[in-house]
């Protein structure tokens, strides 16, 4: 294989295909844009012009190409199953966004497809490629806080604002923890080495505004971790507009040597609080300026293109967006929620 033939899925507005697929593509030499699909057809002809590609509004055709390797899809979360099926039925490499599926069934049918098909996949994790989070990963990695015991990810912020007939307003959508706790368990789960076997959850509704989903926008989620640690998931959107108040995210790793403590986008710094002292590192601004994007899809192309083990297998993905889909459950039953172990199902 030459360069890696790109499809993307979803590319018909201004949308995550159009603001961060495309532009990140230009920057990844191992793959070439060659098709984009979108069911708004106005809309996807536009971006292909800007382009300079093939567009089309028949998901077919996608599969069909042969000089398509690899579809990142971005289309809406009840697709999300579906077209990454189809795709690796049809010996694609599959790149989709979060979250992966909107249900435990439709994670079996993916694996079940993962497993038949010469195509690897990975779940659009970027998060874990951003510059705090790759720095505080080689932190840990290194030793420097010991073996992790507790891992905390605090979210605070205003619901988003979806269109009133969006499907993100409605209860089926499985709600916001479902639509992007991803984002949140995978960081913690790539920083603490280790993945959720239990999950137990509630969840609650304030809305400051008449503005207001049908789903719950608090979610407050502790979990067991395969090594024994505990990590706690909060997922807060119950404020006023920000900047009202400002947004905010918190992550914090105990280990038993001692604690991270990371900063995000606005301050890029962790502190590490060890039994020599506390010190303050700050992130390489070189590190800063990657974006996360350009580096998972170069890391996703090595794997492609030499055989090299993938960096996000599709188990690890599985079991993070399970952990999303059962912490819902378990705040509608009160009841803990056991996780399944998708590397026995044999997905690798
Ligand atoms: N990783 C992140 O940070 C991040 C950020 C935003 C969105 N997302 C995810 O990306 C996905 C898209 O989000 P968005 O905000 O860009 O949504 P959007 O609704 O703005 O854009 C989705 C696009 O998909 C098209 N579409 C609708 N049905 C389709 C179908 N069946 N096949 C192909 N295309 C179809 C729409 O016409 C639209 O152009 C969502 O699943 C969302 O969770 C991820």
């Amino acid at each position: 294989m030459g360069r890696i033939g790109v499809a993307v899925i979803g590319a018909g507005g201004e949308n995550i295909a159009t603001g961060c697929h495309l532009p990140a593509l230009k920057h990844v030499p191992e793959m070439e844009l060659r098709l984009l699909h979108d069911v708004n057809e106005e809309g996807v002809r536009r971006t292909a012009q800007t382009y300079g590609v093939d567009w089309t509004t028949n998901f077919e055709d996608v599969l069909t190409r042969d000089d398509i390797d690899l579809v990142q899809i971005c289309s809406p979360d009840p697709f999300h199953a579906s077209q990454s099926v189809a795709a690796l039925d049809a010996g694609k490499h599959v790149l989709c966004q979060k979250p992966l599926a909107l249900s435990v069934e439709e994670l079996e049918s993916m694996s079940v497809a993962a497993v038949r098909s010469e195509g690897q996949f990975q779940g659009c994790q970027h998060r874990r490629y951003e510059a705090w989070a790759r720095a505080s990963h080689a932190a840990i990695q290194r030793g420097d806080i010991g073996e992790p015991v507790y891992g905390r990810f605090q979210v605070k912020g205003r619901f988003y604002p979806y269109p009133q007939d969006s499907f993100y307003r409605t209860a089926e959508s499985g709600g916001q923890f479902v639509h992007n706790g991803m984002h949140y368990v995978d960081v913690l789960c790539y920083l603490m080495d280790t993945l959720p076997v239990e999950v137990f959850a509630r969840s609650a509704r304030h809305y400051p505004t008449a503005d207001r989903l049908e789903s719950d926008n608090y979610l407050s989620c502790m979990t067991k971790m395969e090594n024994g640690a505990q990590a706690w998931i909060e997922l807060n959107l119950m404020m006023v507009d920000p900047p009202l108040t400002p947004a905010e995210e918190r992550v914090i790793i105990i280990g038993t040597q001692g604690t991270l403590r990371l900063g995000n986008e606005d301050n890029p710094n962790f502190e590490a609080f060890t039994p020599g002292g506390s010190v303050r590192t700050r992130v390489n601004p070189l590190i800063h300026v990657a974006n996360p994007f350009v580096l998972q899809f170069r890391e996703f192309a090595h794997t492609i293109l030499t055989g090299r083990p993938n960096a996000i297998p599709f188990h690890f993905s599985a079991r993070v967006m399970e952990t999303c889909l059962a912490a819902v459950e378990s705040a509608g039953t009160g009841e803990p929620v056991k996780l399944r172990d998708w590397l026995e199902r044999g997905v690798q």
